[in-house]
């Protein structure tokens, strides 16, 4: 990464929390889309769309409980995002993911556009009206997966996570218009960019800018004639390191001799973040959070399901 590069742009994913023990959406054994099907969605995408919630509202309800952040902690990618912003090089974050964790990892929210919004926040889909995260959260906890209900008209309160079918926030068409053109270099994580229009954001850095994808498997790449996807031929601007986001974190840390401030931030933050959230002793190793599996979270998930009569 040359010295003089300033203005990085992040388009992060699903694979920047798996490591925290978050599912991701497609990967074909540990995604939560290939362990939904086994409940009576039409397409697993269903427990994500706003016509099936207003039809069946319990499976997000069950998922929800799951997800709900304050107990996942914030993996060495967020923190190497982190990192970016305190020595002055991130323009912006966009973020596909709900979980907060960029906001948990201690990065300003000015920096961060949660393009499929997030947990942060609920609204009634009805009469609009706001829950209290709080109020929100310990309905969802304590709830077994039962709707949450307006107190004041009786809908659907829904976290402000963007469903297929709704619109994404006008902040983030606003700032992919401003930031956009302003970026040096682009840096891609864990994400399938199947899902347009984040996926689009690839494509509209200058023609010039260098674009790093870090991700289990190559994505996004052109396919056809004046298509702008990543081309990964010699001599390209687009560079592709497969492997693992916090593989990734950590080798872009070392050749910018951070490693040891990024070693010292995860294992300070995530120490801290334990002691507050009560999580158990035997977990303050810092690798003790990749201990928890995502498959291990989805076959909790799918007993809870079932629980839940679904
Ligand atoms: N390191 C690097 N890559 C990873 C890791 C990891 N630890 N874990 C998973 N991946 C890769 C997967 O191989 C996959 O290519 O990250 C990508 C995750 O893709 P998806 O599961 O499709 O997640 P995402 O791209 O964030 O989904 C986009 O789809 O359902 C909607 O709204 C939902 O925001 C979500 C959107």
């Amino acid at each position: 990464m040359r010295r003089s590069v300033k203005n990085i742009i992040v388009l992060a994913g699903a694979g920047i929390s798996t490591s925290a023990g978050i599912p991701d959406f497609r990967s074909p054994e540990t995604g939560l889309y290939a362990n939904l099907k086994r409940f009576d969605l039409p397409v697993p995408e269903a427990i994500f769309d706003i016509g099936f919630f207003r039809e069946k509202p319990e499976p997000f309800y069950v998922l929800c409980k799951d997800l709900y952040p304050g107990k996942h902690l914030p993996t060495p990618t967020h923190y190497f995002f982190r990192l970016l912003q305190e020595k002055g090089k991130l323009l912006r974050i966009f973020t596909q993911n709900i979980d907060t964790l960029e906001r948990i990892a201690g990065i300003p929210s000015d920096k961060i556009v949660e393009a499929h919004g997030s947990f942060a926040t609920s609204h009634c889909i009805s009469c609009h009206a706001e829950m209290g995260e709080e109020e929100m959260r310990h309905a969802v906890e304590t709830g077994g997966g039962k709707p949450v209900r307006c107190e004041r008209c009786g809908g659907l309160v829904k976290p402000d996570i963007v469903f297929f079918g709704e619109g994404l926030p006008e902040r983030f068409f606003d700032l992919a218009v401003q930031d956009l053109p302003k970026c040096d270099l682009l840096i891609v994580v864990g994400t399938s960019l199947k899902v347009h229009p984040f996926a689009s954001l690839v494509e509209r850095v200058p023609r010039t800018c260098p674009r790093l994808l870090i991700n289990r498997e190559a994505v996004g790449e052109a396919t056809g004639w004046g298509d702008r996807g990543f081309s990964f031929k010699e001599g390209s601007r687009d560079q592709f390191f497969q492997g693992d986001a916090d593989a990734g974190a950590k080798e872009l840390a070392r050749g910018l001799g951070w490693q040891d401030e990024l070693n010292n931030m995860v294992e300070t933050q995530q120490r801290e973040l334990r002691i507050k959230w009560g999580l158990e002793e035997s977990s303050l190793e810092p690798s003790a959070q990749t201990a928890v599996k995502p498959e291990d979270k989805i076959d909790k998930l799918a007993k809870e399901l079932e629980q839940a009569g679904l």
